[in-house]
């Protein structure tokens, strides 16, 4: 009797254990092939703004205004100066273990003008030897053709607001895979479309803060999906079958939970998640392609109510919906934190008239209840998370997913407590994902430095490896979290009791030192 209550006790636990995320296993396997990385970005880590025949790009040229748009009165020029440290950094990444590294090439750094009638030497042989050492080393490289330093040239012309962009970008993504095509099997083409459209056009949260709200963000987009579906399609056509890699896209998912139980709450976080990552996933993942219904139907009905002929939000045409339509083969998701979201009819003075936010008629705040990190925007949020990953898994049939972005800031300090639980608590959730079927096939550390953190500067600090800027020599050191995500990666395990002690993350690192010195 009591035997026999046992076992049914026994199997009972077993059974919660499978289907409730909140009774894990300590220690959690990550799937047979799963790969971890860690990502930087040129204009935020690599410096040397100027030097070698670089050309000039729109952080350049944002971070040179005076006064100064960023919050610390800082710039990228010489940044964690990867430029010059590359050497010592894949040494760094090698002993951290990573299957691979995600980087940006600076399209100003290899085509100066922009275009292709000068092609910096000293800029191809830089990453050409980034991408050398990374692979001597058994370290995948991942890059990213664009993470937002368009080429000042290119800016002048309309940037992306321009339609030609789409021939621009292909004639940079043709050199490119000429150049480095033979090595480099894993290619994003545009990091963080909502970025760059939303707050670099219709806002002045990123440059080229154009601020045409309501008008630029919506052209940015069709031409952003029209430049990533172009270059997917050179790419597809005359270098996959003699370079074999594969290309894809990385968007920034934010999960938007209802405020409230109310349909309007319910309808405004459906719409805050079709406006934020819906307008760029859909067309390229969905069934149908073209816009979401929900961007298509909201903009236009607040574009006729505000008198415009036609709907700001262009349209795709039945061409360019089947070109756009299936361009990946694979969804970037970079992913950082969820907000919750509720309807207010009224809006009253909220948000410029017309704006993408006005448009999308949803109000976003904070839960304090959130573990807040540095950066005002962030707070760690794992189940969010995994809704984002189920979600996608159910909208766009179950594609294949990198995570290319996830972390969290601090101000500073080697004992990340913070960053660690978040870094756990996330790839948990992500394994809940997985566990149910979701496709996910690696997982990217943002960041693997501190770096220039766009409009807040070296505030907010995201690296692994603390990064000191005041050190002419921009000295890294591992952070506690290095070490804990060093530990996931050689166990290929996530086990939430691992210690590490603080006095080994504050002892001086004599390899890295020994390296490090060596390498500069
Ligand atoms: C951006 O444009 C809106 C009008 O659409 C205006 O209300 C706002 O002040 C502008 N922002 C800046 C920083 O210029």
């Amino acid at each position: 009797m009591t035997v026999n209550l046992f076992v049914i006790l026994c199997s009972l636990v077993l059974w919660v254990d499978n289907g409730v995320h909140s009774l894990q296993k300590p220690v959690r396997k990550f799937p047979e092939g799963f790969k971890f990385g860690a990502a930087t970005a040129a204009y935020q880590v690599e410096g040397a703004w100027n030097e070698d025949g670089k050309g000039p790009s729109i952080w350049d040229d944002l971070t040179h205004t005076h006064p100064s748009p960023i919050s610390d009165g800082s710039t990228g020029d010489v940044a964690a100066d990867t430029y010059h440290l590359w050497k010592s950094d894949v040494e760094l990444m090698k002993q951290l273990g990573l299957d691979f590294y995600r980087f940006s090439i600076s399209w100003s750094r290899i085509l100066p003008t922009g275009f292709a009638d000068q092609i910096n030497q000293k800029g191809i042989d830089y990453y050409d030897n980034l991408i050398t050492e990374l692979l001597k080393n058994k370290i995948e490289p991942m890059v990213t053709l664009y993470h937002w330093d368009l080429p000042s040239s290119l800016q002048k012309l309309g940037g992306l607001a321009n339609p030609l962009i789409v021939e621009w970008f292909e004639q940079y993504a043709r050199v490119v895979f000429d150049k480095f095509g033979d090595k480099v099997k894993y290619w994003i083409t545009i990091n963080e479309p909502k970025q760059i459209c939303y707050e670099g056009y219709g806002s002045t949260a990123k440059a080229p803060q154009l601020n045409m709200t309501g008008i630029a963000e919506y052209i940015c987009a069709k031409n952003v999906l029209l430049s990533h579906a172009k270059v997917y399609h050179l790419y597809d056509e005359n270098y996959r079958y003699k370079q074999n890699g594969q290309i894809g896209i990385s968007v920034s998912c934010t999960w938007y939970e209802p405020a409230s139980d109310t349909i309007e709450d319910h309808q405004a976080a459906e719409d805050a998640r079709q406006f934020d990552w819906g307008q760029y996933i859909h067309p390229i993942f969905s069934k149908t392609g073209d816009f979401p219904l929900s961007l298509k139907n909201n903009v236009r009905l607040r574009s006729k109510e505000q008198g415009f002929l036609r709907s700001r939000l262009p349209v795709l045409s039945s061409e360019e919906i089947v070109y756009i339509r299936g361009s990946s083969d694979f969804l970037g998701i970079n992913s950082y934190t969820t907000k919750l979201t509720y309807r207010d009819a009224s809006l009253e003075g909220m948000y410029p008239v017309p704006s993408y936010m006005d448009d999308m008629s949803a109000v976003m705040v904070k839960d304090a209840s959130w573990p807040q990190a540095q950066s005002s925007w962030l707070q760690s949020v794992p189940w969010g998370f995994y809704k984002i990953l189920t979600q996608v898994r159910y909208l766009y049939d179950n594609p294949a997913v990198w995570i290319t972005e996830n972390g969290w800031s601090t101000s500073g300090g080697l004992i990340d407590n913070d960053r660690v639980k978040y870094y756990r608590t996330y790839l948990s959730a992500l394994l809940d994902a997985v566990e149910e079927g979701s496709n996910i096939k690696g997982y990217t550390a943002w960041s693997l430095f501190d770096n220039f953190e766009w409009m807040s500067g070296y505030a907010d600090k995201f690296g692994i490896f603390e990064v000191d800027f005041k050190d002419p020599k921009r000295k890294r050191t591992p952070r506690k979290s290095a070490h804990v995500y060093k530990e996931i990666i050689r166990s290929r395990s996530l086990d939430m009791n691992y210690e590490v002690d603080d006095k080994t993350v504050l002892a001086p690192t004599q390899v890295v030192e020994k390296d490090y010195v060596e390498g500069y």
